[in-house]
């Protein structure tokens, strides 16, 4: 079913908990209803949202704004070893991770808990603790805003990287994406290497897709805060990523910095680490502050609005550029 909301309250859309109106909001429930809302022509201009956990609005958004709830789950080949599994986009992300994990299947419980929908997992390339949703991504179907054709784009066309994809790059804005197919295996290859994850999984029992969930549930509980309690979209900036020269230039300064190298030959930083260092852990101005227990993570501490968010992160990158020379990348979209 088509629904159609004007005026419609963005609160319960975007995790940071910032309360602005979307003149129109539609949602659809299958592939044929959103062809349908294209060919009759949607208000521009148009936002796909997802879970709304990367979002930053600024102001009331005229226009429409666009939610997948094509929200079915297919196994539609699948062997001893390995199966694809074709997820509509408006599925929960965590809902599809524990979905894998009880019916047998494994590569998706490092990325649990994390907030959001499939849809936007194949945008942002979501990662955490070692793992990357594009590396599991076989395909992604989308449906074009600009003349409703459908278009399939195969893993390799969707040029993954870290926090990024086509769809934020080449793509951007043109196409709704619709499902996304994920190549999970059966045997076990687990990816325990992050920090101490490794005997905290072995004190539950041993290495299991279950066990890892379970540590990486309890690991982010600790660090990050959750969005029914206190608004954030998680990590507010990306890790940058510098030359090896400059990493060592950095490292006979500050011999604690974390660093680590990245398959193509640089070196990423911890942002958080360099936030904290500047002093901003744990501060808070007016309505928003960092989390105390994770500098990356902007939180709205209640009644923060869009400007008031992003002047803040804007004070945090002045201050790590002016001490490491550093700029910082906003991971989060800021709308309008
Ligand atoms: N650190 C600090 N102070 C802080 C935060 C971090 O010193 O306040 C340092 C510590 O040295 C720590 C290191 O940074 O050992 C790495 O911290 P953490 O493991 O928390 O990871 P992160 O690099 O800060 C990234 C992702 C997270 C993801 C974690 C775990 C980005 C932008 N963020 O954070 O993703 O959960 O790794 O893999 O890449 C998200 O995108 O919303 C998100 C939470």
């Amino acid at each position: 079913m088509i629904i159609k909301k004007r005026l419609y309250s963005l609160l319960a859309h975007n995790t940071f908990g910032i309360d602005v109106e979307a003149e129109l909001f539609v949602e659809f429930e299958t592939e044929q209803e959103l062809i349908e809302l294209i060919n009759e022509g949607l208000k521009p201009p148009v936002l796909v949202i997802g879970g709304g956990s990367n979002l930053l609005f600024m102001n009331n958004y005229s226009g429409t704004i666009l939610h997948s709830r094509i929200c079915d789950i297919q196994t539609v080949e699948e062997n001893d070893s390995e199966v694809y599994l074709r997820v509509g986009s408006g599925v929960e992300w965590d809902t599809l991770v524990e979905y894998s994990i009880a019916n047998g299947m494994q590569g998706l419980e490092n990325l649990s808990a994390i907030p959001g929908e499939v849809g936007a997992s194949a945008v942002q390339n979501v990662g955490a603790y070692g793992v990357e949703a594009g590396e599991l991504i076989h395909s992604v179907e989308a449906i074009s805003l600009s003349d409703a054709t459908k278009k399939i784009f195969l893993q390799k066309e969707c040029a993954f990287a870290y926090r990024n994809s086509i769809f934020k790059k080449e793509e951007k804005g043109k196409n709704v994406i619709t499902y996304v197919t994920y190549h999970l295996r059966k045997k076990t290859e687990y990816r325990v290497a992050y920090g101490n994850m490794l005997p905290k999984v072995e004190a539950l029992g041993g290495l299991s897709a279950k066990n890892i969930r379970t540590v990486i549930c309890e690991t982010r509980a600790e660090k990050l805060p959750s969005p029914s309690s206190l608004g954030s979209a998680g990590s507010f900036f990306m890790n940058p990523v510098v030359s090896a020269t400059i990493a060592q230039k950095l490292k006979e300064r500050y011999p604690d910095m974390p660093q680590y190298n990245t398959p193509d030959g640089g070196v990423k930083l911890s942002a958080g680490w360099l936030i904290e260092q500047c002093g901003w852990k744990g501060k808070q101005i007016g309505n928003v502050g960092t989390y105390p227990k994770q500098a990356l993570v902007i939180v709205n501490h209640g009644g923060a609005t869009g400007a008031e968010v992003l002047a803040f992160s804007h004070a945090i990158c002045k201050s790590v550029k002016e001490t490491f020379g550093i700029e910082l990348h906003p991971e989060v979209n800021a709308i309008g």
